[in-house]
């Protein structure tokens, strides 16, 4: 994936630039992208999560108008050519393909009484592969929130930053997230993972320290589709399973119970599927805090133990994996020198990570890639990444 390097990206985009929009006064952008380690579908339980920012993400040049015109250009589809806008104009709209995740930043800013004084030109190149559930789309959030902090001196933290572009993929964009992706985005942090309690937004950093492993990446390549939707269904069976709960106990979020306090209140919830997603919410929030203490206790069997329970959950009783990432998954759990593997993300497509002893690696992909083909059809792509810092001016 990460075939050319961070100075090359930045040479092309600024290239591509000035091609499209002219040389003077433009400035080049990276923020990441972010696999999550453990910890799927409890952010927004008031759960924890574990993702952490990767070296792959999306690069970006931008520079100030001197009118309310927004012009928007992606390497990344660049058969759409120079997509317009205004500043005037921030509505989501299906033609507006792309753009609506950096307009709807803009929107989110405006929405918090920040007025952008100007418009811009932006481009974009994004070196994670679209749709493969490393948060593309939340990274650009993220890119394009850091760019008018910087080009206007808007007084946000990092953490705002987040938080606008939850806002703005919740509100304009109408996909109803947690806080996790632009989160670990944010406030990503070169070779750690981030522990963080969505429940309050406590955070800490964790080194993740593979001796003689490395992180792998398979990319399923099935288009996602529905997902969104069945995202949405997902958190709202969730919300409902939790007012069942409150009935009989106090608690804000299913974060908030323990395995044992789950088996006690779960009758409060009046249908079998409802009980079986809030199990999951609650089992796994409980996987994500066992998870990170063996990391630190140096024991990456028992973490990778954990990674294969979080997809059997997220596969019998969340589910929201489908027979592609089961098979990714269930191949890899074969191969020898697989420490942990599950799906990634939300789910319905999308990627799988994987803990892989380095040299094991090969066979791996070959293994897992070759099983994949044949069941599948169609094949799957293999990344090995590496832990990165969040947005940066390159
Ligand atoms: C998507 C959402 C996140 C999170 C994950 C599932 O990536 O954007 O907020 O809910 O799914 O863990």
């Amino acid at each position: 994936m990460a075939e050319k390097t961070a100075v090359e990206m930045k040479e092309t985009i600024l290239k591509k630039f000035a091609e499209v929009f002219g040389e003077e006064g433009a400035k080049a952008y990276f923020a990441p992208g972010r696999v999550n380690m453990i910890g799927e579908h409890t952010d927004y339980n008031g759960g924890h999560v574990f993702p952490c920012a990767l070296t792959i993400g999306t690069y970006g040049v931008a520079r100030k108008r001197e009118d309310r015109k927004l012009r928007f250009y992606s390497m990344n589809f660049d058969h759409l050519g120079v997509i317009e806008s205004s500043l005037d104009d921030l509505k989501p709209a299906k033609e507006a393909g792309w753009t609506n995740y950096p307009k709807g930043v803009m929107w989110a800013f405006e929405e918090r009484g920040y007025k952008i004084p100007c418009g811009m030109d932006l481009l974009l190149n994004g070196n994670i592969p679209n749709g493969s559930g490393l948060s593309s789309s939340a990274s650009v959030e993220v890119l394009t929130g850091f760019i008018l902090r910087d080009f206007f001196g808007f007084d946000v933290s990092n953490q705002d930053l987040a938080l606008i572009g939850q806002y703005s993929e919740n509100n304009f964009n109408g996909v109803n997230c947690g806080i996790m992706d632009q989160f670990a985005i944010a406030m990503g942090k070169e070779g750690h993972a981030i522990f963080l309690d969505t429940a309050d937004l406590s955070f800490e950093y964790a080194p993740i320290k593979l001796e003689n492993a490395k992180i792998v990446i398979a990319c399923s390549n099935k288009k996602r589709g529905l997902g969104d939707s069945k995202y949405n269904e997902r958190r709202s069976e969730c919300e409902t399973a939790l007012a069942e709960l409150q009935a009989v106990v106090g608690i804000n979020g299913l974060g908030d119970l323990s395995e044992e306090q789950f088996e006690t209140y779960k009758s409060a919830i009046k249908d079998e599927t409802r009980v079986r997603r809030a199990k999951h919410a609650v089992y796994e929030n409980q996987r994500t805090i066992k998870a990170v203490e063996a990391l630190k206790n140096n024991d990456v069997e028992l973490f990778g133990k954990l990674m294969n329970a979080s997809h059997t959950s997220l596969q019998y009783d969340y589910e929201v994996t489908g027979v592609e990432l089961d098979t990714l998954v269930e191949e890899a759990w074969k191969v020898e020198g697989v420490i942990g593997s599950r799906m990634t993300g939300a789910g319905f497509g999308g990627c799988t990570v994987s803990i892989v002893k380095t040299d094991a690696i090969d066979s791996f992909i070959e293994k897992v890639g070759k099983a994949y083909k044949e069941k599948i059809g169609y094949a799957a792509d293999f990344y090995v990444v590496e832990i990165g810092d969040g947005p940066v001016v390159l």
